[in-house]
């Protein structure tokens, strides 16, 4: 079976890297699987793309099509003909996708028009909100996959109540638990201290999110509330460079924030287990700070991990000044209702089991 996985931005190399590692395992053991890795080059700095190959050791990829920094419909299409390029010299059984950025998009349309079967990992999430450039993204994603690999049973429902069945007489919905769930429990014990962070209690803060970025009221009350709470506490704020870009634009500072770039997965895993409290606009952060007990606000106005809010694990504020400032205060210690909601850290193990047509 050749599998060719087609990624290009941060998360997807921390997600792609758990199920290359399994495939890896599944070769060594004796299965016939070969990877083929696509880099579309929507994250290219060494610190947003390399680091995660070296630590997580990810195959080096064989494709790198250098298409970043564009406008999303240009970075879309120019992704599409370079991948359906691979695609037609690569002639895989499968093309494995991750998440909802553009090039999720990107590889699932090319794959899909020379009908070549789709597995998209973090399949049926969505937010309910059309604006944001990830909820098409992952909509028209789903809409053309084989094998629809949920993460959790709200994703599932998700799917059926589109009427997943009608969709296509070979789509199979899965709830095989969040890979990423799989990633922190196997680098949790491999975590690293960064140098530049203080000393003693922090709250781990990261901010990348359009919906946030793009909007200078926004960004303009997300600044000015970690500048209020940077100053009676230690805030650590790796700054993504789409962040730092539009900071500077809007003229905006971070007075007493520790500011660092950022940082590679094994970093990041010893920030989040070490930190008091998370305030983020990531998806994936929103789950990390579950996987490790911390307690979380999400800078935004909504998630598609609703069972972390339900269950009390995190708290939506939006990007108002005054309910950051005194969300992040009163958060009290971690609490959480439920366990269990991304699986049992097997999910790579599952997804192979799968698409290898031995799925239970
Ligand atoms: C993308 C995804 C988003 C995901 C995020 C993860 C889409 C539509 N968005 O958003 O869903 O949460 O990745 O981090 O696919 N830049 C650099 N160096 C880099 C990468 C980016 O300087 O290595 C700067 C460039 O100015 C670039 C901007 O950041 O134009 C935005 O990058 P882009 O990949 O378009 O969007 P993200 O905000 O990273
Ligand atoms: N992350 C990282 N270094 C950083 C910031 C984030 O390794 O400086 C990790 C984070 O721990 C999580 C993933 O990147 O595993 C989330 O990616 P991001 O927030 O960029 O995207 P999203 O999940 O919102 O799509």
């Amino acid at each position: 079976m050749k599998v060719v996985t087609v990624l290009g931005a941060r998360p997807q190399f921390i997600k792609a890297g758990t199920v290359s590692r399994e495939l890896a395992k599944q070769k060594e053991s004796g299965k016939n699987v070969d990877e083929v890795i696509v880099h579309t080059g929507q994250h290219y700095d060494a610190n947003m793309s390399d680091i995660f190959f070296e630590e997580m050791k990810i195959p080096k990829p064989d494709y790198m099509l250098g298409v970043g920094c564009r406008t999303h419909g240009a970075m879309t299409g120019q992704m599409l003909e370079k991948i359906e390029n691979v695609l037609v010299e690569e002639k895989p059984d499968v093309v494995m996708v991750y998440g909802d950025t553009n090039s999720t998009l990107a590889g699932a349309l090319a794959a899909s028009k020379l009908h070549i079967p789709i597995a998209h990992v973090e399949a049926g999430l969505r937010s309910f909100n059309m604006n944001m450039p990830e909820e098409v993204n992952r909509i028209l994603t789903d809409r053309v996959s084989k094998w629809l690999f949920c993460p959790t049973e709200t994703a599932v429902k998700n799917l059926h109540s589109e009427s997943v069945e009608n969709w296509k007489n070979d789509a199979e919905v899965h709830n095989v638990g969040d890979v990423m769930l799989d990633g922190a429990l196997f680098y949790k014990d491999l975590a690293v201290k960064p140098n530049n962070v203080p000393d003693g209690a922090f709250i781990l803060c990261t901010i990348h999110r359009a919906e946030n970025t793009d909007s200078k009221e926004r960004m303009t009350n997300i600044i000015g509330a970690l500048n209020e709470i940077a100053h009676d506490q230690n805030v650590v704020l790796p700054l993504h460079p789409r962040t730092r870009k539009i900071i500077a634009e809007y003229g905006l500072g971070l007075d007493e924030v520790k500011v660092i770039d950022p940082v590679g997965y094994l970093n990041m895993v010893w920030l989040v287990s070490n930190c008091d409290k998370v305030m983020t606009d990531s998806g994936g952060l929103q789950k990390e700070a579950y996987f490790f007990s911390k307690p979380c606000i999400t800078l935004r106005d909504e998630t598609e991990w609703v069972e972390l809010v339900s269950a009390g694990a995190n708290k939506l504020v939006g990007a108002n000044r005054n309910s950051i400032v005194s969300s992040i205060n009163g958060i009290g210690s971690y609490r959480c209702s439920s366990h269990g909601l991304y699986g049992d850290g097997s999910a790579a193990e599952k997804i192979i089991t799968c698409i290898g047509g031995r799925c239970r």
